[in-house]
C-alpha cells in the first residue's frame, strides 16, 4: 500500500470526527468535539483487546513507532499527527508491516489528549523532535506547554514514562525548567536532566537527519510519581 491509497473518507465541507481503517480523523476547528465519545481503547474499530496502550505525539512520517510497534507487539501503539500528507505514511506502515497494534490520529495533540483521552489510562508517552519554534513570538505554536503536560500526567498510569527527544538545546532547557516544576513528574536522569545517548531507543527520521548533520540529541525521561513529589 502506498501513503496515497489512503483517501480522506470526507471532503472539507463534511469534515467529522471518525475512525475508520485504523485511522481515527479528529479534524480541526470542529465546534462539535463533544458530538463524539470516546469508545474505549479496546473497542473493535481500534485495538480490540486489553492491551497496555502508549502513545507517541508528533509522530511524522511514523519511523519510530511503527518499529516499535513491531517490536513489542503486546503493547498497543498510538500515533498522533496533525497532517493527513504524514498520517498516510504511518498508515501505509500499519497495512505493509502488518501492524493491528497501531492506530494514527490524524488531529492536533492537545485537542485529542483534552477532548478524549481517559485518565490513568496510558502505559508511555513519547514526544520525539516536536517543532522547537525557537523564536519567542512563536513560542505558543510548541505543543510541549505547562497545560498540556499536566494533562499528559492526567491520562498517564503511575509509574508511567513521559519520554521527549530533541536535537534543540534551549528547547531542552525550556522542558526541564517546566517538568522539573511540575509535582508529580520526577526525572529518570539525574542532573542535568537528560542523557545524549539512549541504547535501544529507536531511531526516527529526524533523529537519523540530526545525527547526520553531527547534532547532539537530548532524551529527556520523567516518571508519573504516585503522589505530588517533592523534588
Ligand atoms: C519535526 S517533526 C518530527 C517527526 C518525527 N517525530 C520524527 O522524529 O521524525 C514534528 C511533527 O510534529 C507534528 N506536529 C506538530 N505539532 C503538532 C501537534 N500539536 N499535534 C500533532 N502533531 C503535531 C508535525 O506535523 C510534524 O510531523
Amino acid at each position: 500500500m502506498k501513503p496515497k491509497n489512503l483517501i480522506s473518507p470526507f471532503s472539507r465541507t463534511e469534515r467529522q470526527i471518525m475512525i475508520e481503517d485504523r485511522i481515527w480523523y479528529v479534524p480541526p476547528l470542529m465546534s462539535e468535539y463533544t458530538s463524539f465519545t470516546f469508545p474505549g481503547w479496546d473497542h473493535p474499530l481500534l485495538f480490540n483487546n486489553a492491551n497496555p496502550v502508549s502513545i507517541e505525539y508528533c509522530s511524522g512520517n511514523g519511523a519510530w513507532i511503527a518499529s516499535q510497534a513491531k517490536q513489542y507487539q503486546n503493547d498497543n501503539w498510538i500515533a498522533v499527527e496533525k497532517k493527513f500528507e504524514r498520517i498516510r505514511k504511518i498508515w501505509s506502515k500499519i497495512k505493509n508491516d502488518n501492524l493491528p497494534n497501531l492506530v494514527g490520529i490524524c488531529g492536533e495533540g492537545h485537542c485529542v489528549t483534552e477532548n478524549y483521552f481517559p485518565t490513568a489510562s496510558i502505559k508511555n508517552i513519547y514526544i520525539n523532535f516536536p517543532d522547537p519554534w525557537p523564536k519567542t513570538r512563536h513560542a505558543k505554536h510548541r505543543i510541549i506547554q505547562p497545560r498540556f503536560i499536566q494533562e499528559l500526567h492526567r491520562i498517564l498510569k503511575v509509574g508511567g514514562l513521559l519520554t521527549i527527544v530533541t536535537d534543540d538545546e534551549r528547547y531542552s532547557s525550556a522542558l526541564i525548567q517546566t517538568l522539573n516544576s511540575t509535582p508529580g513528574f520526577r526525572s529518570i536522569f539525574p542532573s542535568p536532566y537528560y542523557v545524549t545517548d539512549y541504547p535501544g531507543y529507536g531511531t526516527s527520521y529526524f533523529e537519523d537527519l540530526w545525527r547526520e548533520k553531527g547534532k547532539t540529541i537530548h532524551y529527556h525521561s520523567y516518571q508519573k510519581m504516585d503522589a505530588p513529589h517533592d523534588r
